[in-house]
Order: C-alpha cells, then sequence, then structure tokens
C-alpha cells in the first residue's frame, strides 16, 4: 500500500457534480482519489491530473494508461492555467487537491522525508528543482532557522534547535537525516523526541517545497478556471494551510470590499464563490483508526458562482 486516500467517500461526494464533466486534481499521489473520481465520471468526461514527485507521476501514468480520459503531468499544480491550455481545457467542473506528502513519501528511504532512516537530507517533492533542506541549513542565519522552526513546525524548541544547528556546522556539513535527527537528540528528552523531530522535518519540508506559496497561488488561478456551479475541493493537513483555504473561501464570497468609512459602494465587488463547508468536514474515528495519518485532516469546499 503506497498511500490510504484520506477522506475518500468525503471528497467525491462534494467534488463529483456532473458525471460527464471535465475535472482537475492537483495532487494524485498513488492514485487513490483519482480512481474513486474516474469511478464517478462516464465516458465523455475529462480528467487532468498533476504530481510534482516523479515517482508518483509514473506510478499513475501506468496505472491509468488504458483510460483515455486521463491526462496527467508531472507538475506543481500552480500549472494549471498552462496545463488546461495544453489540454485544450477552458474550465473544470472540479478541482481537487489533498496537499501534503503521501505515506510513499514519508517512509521510503530515498525520498529523505524521514528521520527514521539515514538518507540525504532533500525533502522536495521535485528533486529536479530548487534546492535540498540540507543546502538551507548549512546557510540560513540563526534567526530564519527560528522562523522556519517556529511558523511552519510550531516548535517551543526552536531557538535552542536553531542555535545546536549552527554550533554543529561550524565544524561539520550536515548532509544526512540522521546528522540532524543526532543534533536534535543530544538536548531533546527521549519521550519528546519523535514529536520535536517530525515539527522539525515537517517545518523544513513546508519551506523547501514553498507549501504555503504555492497553495495561495493555486487557488486564485483555480477560481479562474473553474465553470459556474462547478466546485473546489481542499483537503488540508496543517493549521496554516487550513487557514489559507479559509480565509481565502471567505474572500471570495465578499460583496464589497470597500473601506468601512466609504458612504456607499464604489468597488463593484461580485463573489465568486458560495462556501459549501461553513466548518471543515473531518475524518471519523473509525477513519482514524484505520489510518492514523488522517487525524490531522479537514477538507473545505466551495462552488463558484
Ligand atoms: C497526500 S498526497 C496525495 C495522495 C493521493 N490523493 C492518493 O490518494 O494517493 C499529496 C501529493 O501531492 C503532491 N504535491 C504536493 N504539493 C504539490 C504541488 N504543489 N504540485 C503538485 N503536486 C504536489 C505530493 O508529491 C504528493 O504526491
Amino acid at each position: 500500500m503506497y498511500h490510504i486516500p484520506v477522506l475518500l467517500d468525503e471528497s467525491i461526494e462534494n467534488l463529483v457534480t456532473d458525471k460527464s464533466g471535465l475535472y482537475f486534481e492537483g495532487t494524485i499521489g498513488f492514485g487513490g482519489h483519482t480512481k474513486a473520481i474516474l469511478s464517478h465520471l462516464d465516458d465523455k468526461a475529462k480528467f487532468i491530473g498533476t504530481d510534482k514527485d516523479i515517482d508518483a507521476y509514473e506510478h499513475c501514468k501506468n496505472k491509468f494508461k488504458d483510460d483515455i480520459r486521463v491526462e496527467l503531468f508531472k507538475a506543481s499544480f500552480t500549472s494549471i492555467i498552462d496545463i488546461s491550455n495544453i489540454a485544450f481545457v477552458e474550465k473544470f467542473d472540479g478541482i481537487f487537491v489533498d496537499l501534503g506528502v503521501s505515506s510513499f513519501q514519508l517512509d521510503n528511504k530515498e525520498s529523505g522525508f524521514t528521520f527514521r532512516e539515514d538518507a540525504p537530507l532533500d525533502l522536495r517533492m521535485d528533486k529536479s528543482k530548487g534546492k535540498p533542506a540540507s543546502f538551507y541549513l548549512n546557510r540560513a542565519d540563526e534567526k530564519e532557522l527560528v522562523e522556519i522552526f517556529f511558523k511552519y513546525g510550531e516548535e517551543k524548541n526552536s531557538r535552542r534547535i536553531a542555535k545546536a544547528i549552527c554550533s554543529y556546522r561550524l565544524t561539520n556539513k550536515i548532509e544526512t537525516t540522521v546528522q540532524l535527527k543526532g543534533i536534535i537528540e543530544e538536548f531533546t528528552p527521549e519521550r519528546f523526541l519523535t514529536k520535536t523531530l517530525s515539527r522539525i522535518f515537517q517545518a523544513l519540508r513546508i519551506f523547501v517545497n514553498n507549501e504555503l506559496g504555492e497553495l495561495e497561488e493555486f487557488l486564485e488561478k483555480a477560481v479562474s478556471v473553474l465553470n459556474k456551479n462547478g466546485r473546489i475541493v481542499v483537503i488540508t493537513f496543517h493549521s496554516l494551510e487550513d487557514r489559507i483555504v479559509k480565509n481565502f473561501f471567505k474572500d471570495k464570497t465578499r460583496v464589497c470590499v470597500c473601506p468601512p468609512e466609504y458612504p456607499v459602494c464604489v468597488c463593484n465587488t461580485t463573489p465568486e464563490l458560495q462556501i459549501i463547508t461553513r466548518k471543515p468536514i473531518i475524518p471519523s474515528e473509525g477513519e482514524i483508526k484505520v489510518n492514523r495519518r488522517a487525524r490531522s485532516a479537514k477538507l473545505r469546499v466551495a462552488k463558484k458562482i
């Protein structure tokens, strides 16, 4: 099992409103949601999928090779507009992303996402772009490191960890997951170690992949290529991501953006979205029991008006 899809029924129920429609999934991963979406679509439908991880892309390319409705791209979901042009699609009836990383990426030694294995400290989903986490750890100043750990990992010990990294790199280059683990292990009580390491690795991953910036860029573009009554469905795993989605949906429902002191509206704003989920949908206890990685998932849905 490469990955157990999270909130599967809830995603499909909210996404598919036209079984002959055009659909975009930005995070195909190992095709769990893709398979379920396709099973709810008929022969006239079209499905476009992206993933920036080469293993995920190749896995799905092979998995769906006989389905002529499917067109896949190894790309960031921020390329949604370029990709819709390439695929001759003007607007979509449903757009879906299931953010973060797959279990395969987390567990696979070569991905360098896990502190449980000794591997190069990389953490990029697309290893052909940008720089690995080790690059930043060896160069960023102490203040920047504190910010990354605190903002993206909500790690209370950020200062101490950043200081230890800066002191370690005076005599050693940080190249591997095990080196980083060793630095943190030195002063972290055993009972807090796994949680601390998870937070630090998560923070570095979010930073290295510019996950929040890409999400903001994607949401704006996605709404521009969504058909009237089309749905946008987003699953997040981090409070900062969820806040971005929640605020974005809210902003797009506004009827006026004039400063409050204006006596009459002059902005002529028209709302673009209607929120379908006032509160996010979260996994049931049953789902979390079977798949612990589902525990922080939140699903939000909006409709284009
Ligand atoms: C949680 S997994 C998706 C799992 C998938 N729903 C399934 O059922 O197998 C998230 C996937 O999104 C990909 N990903 C994350 N950010 C991305 C981005 N900006 N553009 C494209 N793919 C991205 C990751 O590489 C990963 O494969």
